[in-house]
C-alpha cells in the first residue's frame, strides 16, 4: 500500500486517487509520484478502471515540488532525478485523468494538475507557478502546458512574477473548465468521470489521444490522427453496438471490444 496516496475504488469504472502528504501540503516527493507511477502502471492495464480522478486535501492540491528534497539535490542529482520518469509515466496514462482541485495547487502541484485531461476545481483554488521566487524555474512541463492552456501574456505573468490566480482567473483563462463548492469538487469529478466510464472505451482512449495532438502538433498532423483514429474504430463491435442501439432506441452495451 502506498505510504502517501489514498486508492480508492475501482467503482463505477473510477479509480479514486488522494494525494496525502497533510504535512507537507502534498509535496511531490520522489516517493510520493513514485507511489502514483505505479498506481497508474497497475491501472492502464485493470480493464476494471475506466478513469481516474486526482485530487488532494481541500487545504492543497498540492505545493509544489518538496523544496526540501530539491535543495539536496545539486546538478547532477537533478540530471539524474529519478521523477522525471515518473511525470512521464503520468503524461502517457492512456484512459481520462479528472483533477479535482481545492486549494494550492503551485509549482509541480500546478503541473500535476495540467497532466489531467479534465481539471475541475473548487472556489479556493489557488494556481501558480512560484518556481521563481525560488530562483529556479518550473520544470514539470509548466511553461510548455501553461502556455497552451491559458495563452503567452497570461503564462508569462505568472511564471516570472511568481503570482497566483484565483479559480474564477483559471476558468475564465481556460486552464480549467469548471467552478464548484470546495465540498463538492470530488463529488462532482467523480460525476464526469464515471459519465466518461460508460462510454466505449476504445472510443474514450482515441479521443483522448487525438485532443492532445492539437497541442502537440500541427493541424495537418492532427487532423489525420483524427481522421485514421475514426477510421479504426469503424472496425470495434462498440460502434456496431452504438448505432445499433440508437436505432433501435435503447441504451448501448460496451464491451471494450
Ligand atoms: N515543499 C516542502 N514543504 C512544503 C512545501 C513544499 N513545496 N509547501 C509547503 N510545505 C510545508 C511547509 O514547509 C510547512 O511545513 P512545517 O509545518 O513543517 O513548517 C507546511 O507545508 C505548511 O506550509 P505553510 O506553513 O507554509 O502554510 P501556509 O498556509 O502559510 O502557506 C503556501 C502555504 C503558500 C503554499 C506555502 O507553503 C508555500 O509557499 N509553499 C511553497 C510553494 C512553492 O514554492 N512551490 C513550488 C516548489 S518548486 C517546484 O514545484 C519545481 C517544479 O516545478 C518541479
Amino acid at each position: 500500500m502506498p505510504d502517501n496516496l489514498i486508492i480508492q475504488g475501482p467503482e463505477k469504472g473510477v479509480l479514486l486517487i488522494t494525494l496525502n502528504r497533510p504535512q507537507a501540503l502534498n509535496a511531490l516527493n520522489t516517493e510520493l509520484l513514485g507511489e502514483l507511477s505505479a498506481v497508474l502502471d497497475a491501472a492502464e492495464f485493470d480493464t476494471e478502471i475506466r478513469t481516474v480522478v486526482l485530487t488532494g486535501s481541500e487545504r492543497a492540491f498540492a505545493a509544489g515540488a518538496d523544496i526540501n528534497e530539491m535543495a539536496a539535490r545539486d546538478l547532477v542529482g537533478i540530471l539524474e532525478d529519478p521523477r522525471v520518469a515518473h511525470w512521464q509515466r503520468i503524461a502517457r496514462f492512456p484512459k481520462p485523468i479528472i483533477a479535482a482541485i481545492n486549494g494550492f495547487a503551485l509549482g509541480g502541484g500546478c503541473e500535476l494538475a495540467m497532466h489531467a485531461d479534465i481539471l475541475i476545481a473548487g472556489e479556493n483554488a489557488r494556481f501558480g507557478q512560484p518556481e521563481i521566487n525560488l530562483g529556479i524555474m518550473p520544470g514539470a512541463g509548466g511553461t510548455q502546458r501553461l502556455t497552451r492552456a491559458v495563452g503567452t501574456a497570461l503564462a508569462m505573468q505568472m511564471a516570472l512574477t511568481g503570482e497566483q490566480i484565483s479559480a474564477q482567473r483559471a476558468l475564465q483563462a481556460g486552464l480549467i473548465s469548471e467552478i464548484c463548492p470546495t465540498e463538492l469538487t470530488v463529488e462532482r469529478a467523480i460525476q464526469i468521470a464515471e459519465t466518461i466510464a460508460s462510454k466505449a472505451p476504445l472510443a474514450v482512449r482515441l479521443t483522448k489521444e487525438a485532443v492532445h495532438k492539437a497541442s502537440d502538433t500541427d493541424l495537418a498532423t492532427g487532423l489525420r490522427f483524427e481522421r485514421h483514429a475514426f477510421t479504426v474504430l469503424s472496425g470495434t463491435a462498440d460502434r456496431a453496438e452504438g448505432l445499433k442501439a440508437f436505432q433501435e432506441k435503447r441504451k448501448p452495451k460496451f464491451t471494450g471490444c
